[in-house]
């Protein structure tokens, strides 16, 4: 857990995005355009959030190295995993075309989206993080920790700070 704590405290965040998408309807309802503007606020941090600061980590890091160590699991688990990294990335690009086409449609994929997505979040904290720490050697998982924060330097750490914070303003909109 120590090691992979980054990876979890990433997953809290973009659970706590997928629980307002979830609680949007009655926004949706209400008022349409705002929720469209809520919806795009929403894709921007999904997209360089859960995509480019986490999904990132574990693509570049955290998965080739079970894969290395462990080729039945790189061969399912694994694999399974970057599937769904590459469906998330399209559903993302196929909900905002129907933003402008088909507003439900949009409502159906995102809340489509977030339910898939929670549910790899949950094989990840339940299955795959906890594998990780028995098959990885104590060094390794040292290692893999200090270049998790070297990708959070790289990329931003700052940046990183606000897009959390933006989704508690983004909350104020209902
Ligand atoms: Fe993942
Ligand atoms: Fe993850």
């Amino acid at each position: 857990m120590e090691y992979t704590k980054i990876l979890y405290d990433e997953h809290e965040v973009i659970i706590s995005a997928v629980e307002m998408i979830e609680s949007s309807e009655s926004l949706l309802n209400d008022d349409p355009e705002k929720w469209k503007v809520f919806c795009k606020k929403m894709i921007y941090f999904f997209r360089n959030y859960a995509d480019k600061y986490h999904h990132h980590k574990e693509e570049q890091l955290l998965f080739p190295k079970i894969s290395q160590e462990n080729e039945v699991m790189g061969m399912n688990i694994i694999a399974e995993m970057l599937e769904n990294h590459n469906d998330f990335r399209d559903y993302l690009s196929e909900i905002e075309e129907c933003l402008n086409s088909d507003i439900s449609k949009a409502f159906l994929k995102i809340s489509d989206y977030c339910e898939h997505l929670s549910d790899h979040i949950s094989v990840e904290n339940e299955e795959l993080f906890i594998s990780v720490e028995t098959l990885l050697s104590e060094n390794d998982l040292e290692t893999m920790m200090y270049q998790f924060q070297d990708i959070d330097r790289d990329l931003g750490e700052v940046k990183k700070k606000e897009l959390e914070e933006s989704l508690e303003e983004i909350k104020q909109m209902f």
